[in-house]
């Protein structure tokens, strides 16, 4: 059964595709500017590299009828993982639930595909906010650092 993720105001969270509907309300979404050291300071850029790669899925985030967000995953079949990379909520939308909304919606959204048995992101160390959102749904340190982030990661049931 799906799961239904809402933020503090109740409205509806969800991941979509990106479409010609959307992409250009996905590519606008920016995080605050003291938090362009962890993130790019554009969604575009997520959105760029998911287009031009084959690695990177990238996905809005609709709170409502606004897209407030964007997230992306990939597959990596060396240690048969599924990544999780390039959230970032609106400066504006930021402290809502949103975020927590998003993470819950991307690991249903992963945790159904076939063969999902581990999810995989990294952070970078000063940034606490994430670290302990992703805490807070049990992803645990792997001890390995990509790019100087700290690697974590949930098992999926
Ligand atoms: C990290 C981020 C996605 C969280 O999104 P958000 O919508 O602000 O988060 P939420 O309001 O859902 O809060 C979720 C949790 O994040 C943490 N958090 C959020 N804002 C925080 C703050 N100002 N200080 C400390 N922790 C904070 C808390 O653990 C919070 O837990 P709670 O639900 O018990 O309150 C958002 O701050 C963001 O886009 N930051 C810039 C980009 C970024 O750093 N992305 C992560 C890259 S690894």
């Amino acid at each position: 059964m799906t799961q239904q993720f809402t933020d503090h105001q109740g409205r509806a969270v969800v991941v979509e595709e990106i479409t010609e509907d959307n992409w250009r309300d996905v590519a606008d979404v920016a995080p605050a500017d003291g938090q362009r050291q962890f993130v790019a300071a554009l969604a575009a850029r997520y959105l760029l590299l998911s287009q031009r790669g084959e690695v990177w899925t990238s996905l809005g985030v609709r709170a409502g009828d606004d897209i407030v967000g964007h997230v992306m995953w990939a597959y990596d079949d060396d240690h048969d993982a599924h990544w999780i990379g390039g959230m970032v909520v609106g400066a504006a939308e930021q402290g809502k639930g949103v975020g927590r909304a998003t993470l819950g919606a991307v690991i249903e959204h992963l945790s159904a595909l076939s063969g999902c048995r581990q999810i995989c992101l990294s952070y970078h160390p000063g940034n606490t906010s994430a670290g302990s959102l992703y805490t807070s749904f049990g992803f645990q340190p792997t001890g390995d650092l990509e790019d100087d982030e700290i690697v974590m990661a949930l098992l999926v049931s």
